[in-house]
């Protein structure tokens, strides 16, 4: 099972360094967001398919993030990533749905 998993690893990496190269708002999201946002953290795994684009567009700034991450992440960092996550989300041309493995 073991070279499964690391298979696996190499897998993702492989897909995060190709698309972190695609996209700053993908490499700012998996860096800010993937901090607590991956499998085994203190979060679950989020990706931008997860949501509509009219979702991403208002979840944070009406508040349904209830963990605080102003010290983290920056006015200007979040609206980068709310730019990326709405330009892959479940009803845009491309949604991006394994960018933090599940
Ligand atoms: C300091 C840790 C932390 C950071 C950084 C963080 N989150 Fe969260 N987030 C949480 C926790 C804890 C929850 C609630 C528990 C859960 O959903 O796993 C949560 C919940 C969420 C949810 C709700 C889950 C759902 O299925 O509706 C979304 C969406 C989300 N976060 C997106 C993000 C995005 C996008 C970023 C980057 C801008 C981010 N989070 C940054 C900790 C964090």
């Amino acid at each position: 099972m073991k070279w499964r998993l690391a298979l696996g690893a190499a897998l993702s990496l492989a897909m995060l360094s190709t698309s972190a190269m695609a996209d700053d708002g993908a490499n700012m999201f998996l860096q800010k967001c993937g901090s607590c946002h991956v499998k085994g953290g203190q979060a679950t795994p989020v990706n931008p398919a997860d949501k509509a684009s009219i979702v991403w567009n208002k979840f944070f700034t009406r508040g349904r993030h209830t963990v605080d991450f102003s010290q983290t992440v920056s006015v200007d960092d979040l609206q980068v990533i709310v730019q990326y996550l709405k330009d892959h989300a479940a009803d845009s041309d491309q949604p991006a749905v394994a960018v933090i493995p599940k």
